[in-house]
Parts: structure tokens; C-alpha cells; sequence
């Protein structure tokens, strides 16, 4: 785990995806406020709550990200709140909330800030499988809900997203950290570790990222090479959405989020099973968006 991780620190970015977020789930509980669903939310990978913003970034960004006061120290730390904070404070929010995450301590804080509150559960665990095996329970006409899956890495199992599309009923908003960490996996050389190849063909639930990211070629000498591809991030990106496509009936244009240096980090993709979802995530995960 990076040290980032460790501490519950994250760049001001985080800001941007939790914001777009919530306006999202308030867009949604608006829409469906007046219809008889009982409105689900899962946050997958469900994190700290609240995390430390890195100081030597805020100075960089303005973005709104909430001061807390602290007694003690002489520049004010800034805190961000986290997406299930964000989920059960909502207006016309969720009936139901499924928390996951594979850390302890986490879902320790995950229980603490949905005590008293009916229909929370907290899973401690990978939430691959398990979401796996609650998706056939939200297959219910009178169901309608989000999952929102924000891993660190590729850690959300293409199965994971097939399970939630089969639905019909849930929708899905994706942190994809293509830059910040899937990139990262696909080595220069061709020569990745088995676990992390693994990991990408769980992701993607196929293996063709493989042939999407190398090229054989023959040097000068006359030898064959792997090499890997300049727009690397982009033909996986393509790959992604195309499969995504496939499983549910409306996706969107992956609304990216850069770090202060205006560097690429991830995307936030929505997807889901109807028309007006999509036009409200088109519109409204977009805002702000840097281009
Ligand atoms: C990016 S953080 C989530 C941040 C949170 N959604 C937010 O913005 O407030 C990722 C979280 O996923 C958890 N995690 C990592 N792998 C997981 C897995 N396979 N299943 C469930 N949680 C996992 C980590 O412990 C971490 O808390």
C-alpha cells in the first residue's frame, strides 16, 4: 500500500471526483424522489470518510474542499469528505447503503458514521465477490440504486461490473485510474508479473489489453522486439468503454480528472440501464471539467 494510502492523504483532485459525485446523487434522489423505488447506493471500495488533502498541492488548486479549523496548528489543514458521507447525507438519498472495504479500521469508521441511521451494512472484505453475490437481490422491479466503484488500482473485476449491469436496475459510476496506476502495470518491456497480469485480465475481463498495448517489431539487427505502444492509455481507455457498451445500455463520455500539474490521473465513467441517467451524468459529471 502506498504511504499516500497508508495515511488517508490525497491530492486536491479528489475533491473534483467526490463533488461530481454528489451531484450526481443528488440529481438522482431529485429524479426518482417522486417515484416508488426503494433507492440502493454501494460504495465499493468505501475508504477513510474523510481524508487529509496534501498541503503542497492545495497551495496549487482552487477547487472547494472543506476547512476544518484546528486548534493547534498555524496553517489550516483541509479535510475532504469522503463518498459514503457524501451518500448518506444526500438529499432525497438512498433507502438502502451497502459499504465495502477491504480494511479494518476503515469499516470500523464506516460503522461509526452510520450509527443510528436504518438499512446501512458494512462489509469488510474484497467487495468483488460479495457484490458479486448481492447483485441477484437487487434484480427487483422496485429496485432502482448506484454502485459507485473507486478503487485505488485495478482492483474492480470486470465479473464485478457484468453482475451489476445484469441487474438492470443499477447504475455505475467508475473511478477507471488509467493513468495513475493501470498504465503503470503495463511495463515497457512486455515483461509483467504474473499477479499484476492477472489483475488486468480480471479487470478487463479479457486479455486483450495484451495485444492492445504491444507491438512486435523488428529492430536493426533483424530481431524481434515488444514494444509498447505510444497512445497506450487511450486504446485501453477505448477498450474499456466498447466493453462497457456491451454490457449496459448507455454509457458516457468519461469525464477525465487531471492533478495540479495538468496531468492525466483517472476517469469517471458512468454507465447504466436508462436514457435519463445518462444525460444527467453527461451533463453533470462533466462540470468542471479541465480540458
Ligand atoms: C480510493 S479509496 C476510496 C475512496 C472513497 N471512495 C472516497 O472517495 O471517499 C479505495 C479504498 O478501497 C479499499 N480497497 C482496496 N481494495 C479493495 C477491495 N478489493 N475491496 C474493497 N475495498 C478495497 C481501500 O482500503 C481504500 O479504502
Amino acid at each position: 500500500m502506498k504511504k499516500s494510502h497508508r495515511e488517508n492523504t490525497v491530492g486536491p483532485w479528489a475533491a473534483a471526483k467526490l463533488d461530481a459525485l454528489e451531484a450526481y446523487l443528488e440529481f438522482y434522489g431529485t429524479a426518482l424522489s417522486k417515484q416508488p423505488f426503494k433507492r440502493v447506493y454501494i460504495d465499493a471500495f468505501a475508504g477513510a470518510c474523510v481524508t487529509k488533502v496534501r498541503t503542497s498541492e492545495v497551495a496549487e488548486e482552487r477547487i472547494p474542499i472543506l476547512d476544518i479549523p484546528s486548534d493547534t496548528a498555524q496553517e489550516q489543514e483541509q479535510f475532504v469528505l469522503g463518498s459514503p458521507i457524501r451518500a448518506l447525507n444526500v438529499s432525497n438519498g438512498f433507502h438502502r447503503h451497502f459499504f465495502f472495504d477491504l480494511d479494518e479500521t476503515r469499516a470500523e469508521t464506516l460503522r461509526t458514521v452510520s450509527a443510528g441511521r436504518a438499512g446501512v451494512t458494512v462489509t469488510v472484505g474484497d467487495c468483488n465477490p460479495q457484490i458479486r453475490a448481492l447483485a441477484p437481490t437487487l434484480q427487483n422491479r422496485q429496485i432502482r440504486g448506484i454502485a459507485f466503484l473507486d478503487p485505488y488500482g485495478a482492483h474492480l473485476e470486470w465479473a464485478t461490473l457484468e453482475a451489476l449491469a445484469k441487474t438492470g436496475t443499477m447504475e455505475v459510476v467508475i473511478n477507471f485510474p488509467l493513468a495513475m496506476a493501470i498504465n503503470r502495470l503495463i511495463t515497457r518491456s512486455g515483461d509483467i508479473p504474473e499477479r499484476w497480469a492477472q489483475q488486468l485480465t480480471a479487470c478487463f475481463g479479457t486479455e486483450e489489453w495484451r495485444t492492445i498495448a504491444y507491438d512486435r517489431v523488428t529492430d536493426l539487427f533483424g530481431d524481434e522486439i515488444v514494444q509498447k505502444h505510444g497512445d497506450v492509455p487511450k486504446r485501453l481507455l477505448n477498450l474499456y468503454i466498447s466493453r462497457l457498451r456491451e454490457i449496459f445500455n448507455f454509457v458516457a463520455k468519461p469525464r477525465l480528472i487531471r492533478n495540479t500539474r495538468n496531468a492525466p490521473l483517472y476517469y469517471l465513467i458512468w454507465a447504466g440501464p436508462n436514457k435519463l441517467g445518462l444525460k444527467g451524468a453527461d451533463h453533470i459529471l462533466r462540470q468542471g471539467e479541465k480540458v
